[in-house]
């Protein structure tokens, strides 16, 4: 038997083409899909022919109910993934939703909850954790060549940033900040590769850049978000078309404290001329340092001597994954349907979900109120116990 599905986020140039274009036509069957924008049904359709019969939606009330459909995939903004995903659960369907989990940190938990409360199966998109390059840092550090884990640095610098004040997500309203839209996934790899949880954290962050371009979008005029991935975009200020509305920071700088004691940072920034996330673990016998990170070449540079930075002692080749985001997006597709089908554990778990917003949201919280220390609310024992225990009541 197939697992039917439907998907929430139609626009086959969006992010639920990864779906449309990856699944397994052998294992799956998308039943239905939904969107507001009545325009991309015909768009999807005529991009994917073979989906010619599937039922279209434009209110997603009527998708969750759908009693064809055993999983749902939120695949739309970040501020209607608490509702979406809380109703499809409560509906009895499994859901994918992508990340961030939700824009706030009672968001996410709502969402554990009513996952907890239904029984229904819940995964976050946290692809990076299936990029080769993440899990072959994962494989050295858990190695021990490097001896025990102390501080981590990330920085990530994103040439396409511009995107990200041309539509929704400029405003805080919708998508809370940077730190939940680009930095739960960096965030989630250092909780991952670290070992912990952020417990406090410290930020500074600005917009200096964007806000001071000319000639922004009229009222109801459409962004074109594409036009962030092409050469032609730069430099930074002459760029036009972006949200007038913009209220989002355009760089950030976040100090977080982990519960195991491992201190770590993150930056990023919407502004710069290249892209990549270059990570740093450095531990009690050495550090590691991605060179590359889904490119092709990409290396991980081990230093376990005391010596130049030039030359490290150990090089690691990272393979090339095949498909979007580095190979992931496949991957953890096959994931999602494996947690479905054979109840294996999917790489992320919700938990980490929400404990990568909640550092981003109390990072957000920190820079916009003269960098004051913010404690991530514990979640509650419960909650961690059925999420640990394999989404199950022990
Ligand atoms: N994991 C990743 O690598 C990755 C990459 C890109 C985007 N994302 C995530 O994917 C999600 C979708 O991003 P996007 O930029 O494609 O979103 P988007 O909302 O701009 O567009 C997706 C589609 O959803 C539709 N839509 C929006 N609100 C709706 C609603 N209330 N009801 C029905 N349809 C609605 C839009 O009309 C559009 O066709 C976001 O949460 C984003 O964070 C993840």
């Amino acid at each position: 038997m197939k697992i039917r599905f439907g998907v929430i986020g139609a626009d086959p140039r969006r992010r639920s083409n990864f779906i449309f274009h990856n699944f397994s036509r052998e294992r799956a069957e998308l039943v239905a899909v939904c969107d507001r924008d009545a325009e991309q049904f015909p768009r999807l359709k005529e991009t994917y022919p073979e989906f010619e019969n599937v039922k279209t939606y434009t209110d997603y009330r009527d998708l969750v109910k759908d009693p064809d459909i055993e999983a749902v995939f939120v695949v739309v903004r970040d501020d209607f993934h608490e509702e979406m995903a809380v109703a499809a659960l409560e509906a009895g369907k499994a859901v994918y939703l992508e990340k961030p989990m939700a824009i706030s940190i009672e968001g996410c938990d709502n969402i554990l909850k009513a996952a907890m409360r239904s029984g229904s199966k819940l995964m976050v998109g946290h692809n990076m954790r299936y990029m080769n390059f993440v899990l072959k840092m994962k494989e050295i550090i858990d190695s021990g060549v490097i001896g025990e884990i102390q501080s981590v640095w990330v920085r990530h610098f994103v040439n396409y940033g511009s995107c990200y004040f041309r539509h929704w997500c400029a405003e805080r309203k919708n998508s809370n900040g940077l730190l939940l839209q680009k930095g739960a996934h960096d965030i989630d790899i250092i909780h991952w590769l670290a070992g912990g949880y952020t417990q406090r954290a410290v930020a500074m962050g600005k917009l200096s850049v964007y806000n001071r371009t000319e000639k922004h979008l009229a009222p109801g005029e459409k962004p074109d978000r594409f036009v962030s991935f092409t050469p032609e975009c730069w430099p930074p200020l002459e760029l036009t078309g972006l949200n007038g509305q913009m209220d989002i920071e355009d760089h950030s700088m976040l100090l977080m404290q982990l519960d195991n004691g491992v201190q770590a940072s993150y930056e990023h920034c919407m502004y710069a001329p290249d892209s990549e996330r270059n990570y740093t673990f450095i531990g009690t016998k050495g550090r590691l340092e991605n060179i590359g990170d889904n490119s092709p070449g990409t290396e991980i540079h081990v230093w376990t001597n005391r010596g130049s930075r030039r030359q490290p002692d150990i090089v690691y080749k990272v393979s090339q994954g095949t498909g979007s985001h580095g190979g992931s997006d496949p991957l953890i597709l096959e994931g999602f349907f494996d947690f479905l089908e054979k109840d294996l554990p999917p790489h992320v778990s919700p938990i980490a979900a929400r404990n990568a917003v909640a550092a981003g949201v109390m990072g957000h919280v920190s820079m916009r109120s003269g960098s004051m220390p913010c404690d991530i609310p514990a979640l509650d024992e419960e909650l961690i116990r059925y999420f640990e225990n394999g989404q199950k009541k022990a």
